[in-house]
């Protein structure tokens, strides 16, 4: 498709340069003599850049940039200024003129800038593909606590630096989440995020899948193959759950690390990539190496860089963000609400699972409830259970088999016994003031 440029300039002979020029490249030039044609056909001929004069009689060639603008905010626009008036190209820029060019020029010269505005547009528009792609598939990082803010700081230090990163931390914190950030981050984001399991797969499996295959390297390999390394070539590939991949096959990885090259299976051909490591592991590698299940060596070449990700029970501040931030995403109409005393319940709760737990049992709550407020009861029990360490569970009714009053009223009592009887202290504890605890007692006739 060749792309379309228009013209905008009131001098007649300067449209006229500029479409023989364009022309000749192979572009397709439509031109206005006018502002607001222009802007007209800015609207109704799509094209995919502008080349504007500032000064025209009708209108300012800012006021036409404005509502170009509007029309399409990432469309690129370069500016025709005349010398002197410097100062108005650079404001034009501010608003969102891609470049300027001054008069007089040579036609090679805006031959270059339309090439360059037009290839940084569609880069442009590719990272904002694939970043919307990526958003849609692992969703975004929400938290504000310490812990997190210093996790998004490294990512955005290590991500242009094309290093290796190793992410480690529990199960369901967010490791996918957080190599996913860093993608989007770096350089390579016009290309895309290729990922690759290495605890799902067999070990034969995961070795043609990393590197590929060649037709007949074995039974059922009918036809040639790439394989991950190879399609993520000047891009990220992340090697997921890297601490249970089989020791035989690490040593493979392990060179392509150190030499950034690898056959295909069956094939003698040697390929070379330049790709971006990024690693994930829950498990203790330390251990694993002295259990011999890991090999140092590859250990320390992938722990160029590591981000460690917290476990939510370190960081509970986060958790409010996170449940309106999974209410919206399973419930986008925001039809359910949270009761308080629920929320409390999640903020309380250590979350083994972490952010993955959390998120589950926000979207099955959203199925279980049936009202438009989520209440403790339609969380899963061992939420409900861990909320008194003492040996007799607060609750121990099947969901659906107590009322939200009975839950309440015990929750009260418990809080009670622990702070002996001290209303300030229960109520502190409960996350209520101590007037709505007063009247709580009324309502549920506990005498003291
Ligand atoms: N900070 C966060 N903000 C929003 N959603 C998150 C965040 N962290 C994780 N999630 C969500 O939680 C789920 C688990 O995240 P992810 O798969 O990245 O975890 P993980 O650490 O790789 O877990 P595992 O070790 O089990 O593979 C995903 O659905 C992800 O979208
Ligand atoms: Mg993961």
């Amino acid at each position: 498709m060749t792309p379309r440029i228009l013209v905008i300039d009131d001098e007649e002979r300067m449209c006229w340069a500029l479409e023989r020029a364009l022309s000749h490249e192979g572009y397709q030039v439509i031109t206005a003599t006018r502002g607001l044609q222009g802007i007209d056909l800015a609207q109704k001929a799509e094209p995919a850049m502008v080349i504007l004069d500032l000064k025209m009689p009708d209108i300012d060639g800012i006021e036409v940039l404005k509502a170009i603008k509007k029309i399409n905010p990432s469309i690129p626009v370069i500016m025709i200024t005349a010398h002197g008036t410097i100062d108005t190209a650079i404001e034009a820029m501010k608003i969102g003129a891609t470049d300027y060019i001054t008069k007089p020029f040579k036609l090679e010269q805006i031959k270059v800038q339309v090439k360059q505005s037009l290839h940084l547009s569609n880069l442009e528009n590719q990272v904002d593909f694939y970043r919307q792609e990526l958003v849609k598939k692992y969703g975004k990082i929400v938290g504000q606590s310490d812990a997190m803010k210093e996790v998004a700081l490294l990512i955005r230090q290590v991500a242009k630096t094309g290093t290796t990163v190793l992410i480690t931390g529990e199960s369901g914190t967010g490791k996918e989440v957080a190599a996913v950030e860093i993608h989007k981050a770096s350089n390579q984001a016009d290309k895309p995020f290729v990922a690759v399991n290495c605890a799902a797969l067999p070990e034969q499996l995961l070795e043609s899948e990393l590197f590929g295959h060649e037709k007949g390297a074995f039974t059922g390999a009918t036809s040639k193959k790439k394989g991950r390394f190879e399609i993520a070539h000047k891009s990220t590939i992340l090697l997921d759950e890297i601490g249970e991949m089989p020791i035989s096959m690490q040593a493979k990885l392990l060179r392509v690390l150190q030499e950034r090259c690898f056959e295909r299976v069956g094939g003698t051909e040697t390929i070379h990539v330049d790709v971006r490591v990024i690693a994930t592991t829950n498990i203790d590698i330390a251990s694993a190496i002295s259990n011999g299940d890991f090999r140092e060596d590859l250990y320390y070449r992938l722990n160029v860089m590591q981000i460690s990700i917290p476990p939510l029970r370190s960081r509970k501040e986060d958790i409010p963000l996170l449940v309106n931030h999974f209410l919206e995403k399973f419930d986008p109409s925001r039809s359910k609400k949270i009761s308080s005393v629920a929320m409390k319940i999640l903020t309380r709760y250590n979350w083994p699972g972490n952010i993955r737990e959390l998120q589950n049992a926000i979207e099955r709550a959203l199925i279980v409830c049936q009202g438009a407020e989520i209440q403790p009861v339609h969380f899963p029990k061992e939420l409900l259970n861990s909320l008194e360490e003492t040996t007799t569970p607060v609750i121990n009714l099947t969901v659906g088999g107590f009322s939200l009053e009975e839950l309440e009223k015990h929750l009260i009592i418990k809080a009670l016994e622990k702070h002996n009887y001290n209303q300030t202290k229960a109520a502190k504890y409960l996350g209520i003031s101590r007037p709505t605890l007063l009247y709580r007692l009324q309502k549920y006739g506990i005498k003291l």
